[in-house]
């Protein structure tokens, strides 16, 4: 391949990964490509730090029984600096290992041949630790050339570009769960009879998603719309909300605008979209007779329909200003009455079952929040 044809290449396999793939993912392309346009090398694996360990995420065209394993960092041989270094496999990378894990290693072409490896360290700062270590192995009797070295050096920027945005993204996140848990603490403030209302749907929808047998990205979602479900209350006044008495109709529709409020409320968070459809359809009925859009059947939500159950049953199992709370055998007894046209009657059912295993009853009779 001349040097043309290898940037042609480069660029239009590297055109071609995503910075929203996983870091593994990323990191797997990446050495694919080194491979498939760098001659000398012949494979490669990534090492991720986890702590004070270092472990091995991902092996391409390179013995894989090394891939999973978890070394400290006295094990392991950090190129220091940011280009790329050749160094002999053995003894260098692994100084001091553990005799099961030298047992593995024995098995291991990779590491028992004293073959040169090029390892580069991906670092912000050369005196930080690294964000994550490469080893490529070369081809027999091959070196690490100009070509190569130079090229390694960009892959190693690209790889650095894309782990810093991944802190990012993951700074973002946290920042975002903080001002959710904020918001929380103020609903919380206003209406003190609804504290602990938000955790415990969350919680219970989880537990009826995975009954369900829905994704496990799906269901963080979920529990995320039960947190959040009543935020629009923040927009109902306190008087109304803390109302001992009957709610007049004109109380009673201004209530029934918390779940717009609560949809509004997360209209700039880009990545809660789904979570704001469940909370704005989480008060609509199965046979269409729900609020704010009167939404029937499958037309719902799935996640407001999980939702629904579970709300109704933490609000009838809890102290209310106009009402004491029932207990929990009372509230199913409701629940199963009441449900037809309520619920999607599959969810409701489910929820039944799930109270039948005894599994939440025991774990909801024992919580506090029955003292309001
Ligand atoms: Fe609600």
């Amino acid at each position: 391949m001349n040097l043309r044809m290898r940037y042609e290449k480069m660029i239009e396999l590297i055109s071609n990964i995503s910075p929203y793939i996983g870091v593994e993912k990323f990191m797997e392309e990446l050495i694919r490509i080194t491979v498939s346009v760098m001659e000398p090398i012949r494979g490669g694996c990534v090492f991720i730090p986890s702590g004070k360990d270092w472990i091995c995420s991902v092996v391409y065209r390179m013995d894989d029984s090394m891939l999973g394993l978890k070394f400290n960092e006295d094990e392991i041989f950090i190129p220091p600096g940011n280009e790329p270094i050749i160094f002999k496999a053995v003894p260098d990378l692994f100084k001091k290992l553990p005799d099961d894990v030298v047992k593995i290693l024995e098995r291991s072409r990779f590491l028992m041949e004293t073959k040169p490896l090029v390892g580069v360290s991906i670092r912000m700062e050369e005196s930080e630790k690294p964000l994550a270590v490469f080893f490529f192995e070369l081809e027999e009797n091959r070196t690490m050339d100009h070509f190569t070295f130079e090229s390694l050096k960009a892959f190693g920027k690209i790889a650095l570009s894309f782990l810093i945005i991944k802190i990012y993204e993951r700074k973002e996140r946290e920042h975002q769960i903080n001002m959710i848990k904020a918001m929380i603490r103020l609903i919380e403030l206003r209406d003190p009879y609804t504290k602990g209302h938000g955790e415990r749907v969350g919680r219970l929808a989880t537990m009826l998603a995975r009954k369900l047998k829905l994704p496990e990205e799906f269901i963080t979602r979920v529990y995320w719309a039960g947190l959040l479900h009543d935020i629009g209350k923040l927009g109902v006044p306190e008087a109304i909300l803390n109302k001992p008495g009957k709610l007049t109709g004109k109380e009673y529709e201004i209530v029934k605008k918390h779940p717009v409020f609560g949809e509004k409320a997360l209209e700039d968070f880009e990545n809660l979209q789904d979570i704001r459809l469940m909370i704005r359809h989480h008060h609509e009925r199965w046979d269409g007779n729900g609020y704010p859009d009167g939404l029937k059947g499958e037309e719902i939500p799935l996640g407001s329909r999980i939702i629904a159950v579970v709300d109704v049953f933490d609000a009838l199992t809890s102290n209310r200003p106009y009402r004491k709370a029932l207990d929990v055998d009372k509230a199913i007894e409701m629940i199963k009455r009441e449900m037809e046209g309520y619920f999607d009657p599959n969810i409701a059912r489910k929820f039944l079952k799930m109270f039948e295993e005894l599994e939440y009853p025991l774990l909801h009779r024992k919580s506090p929040h029955h003292e309001g």
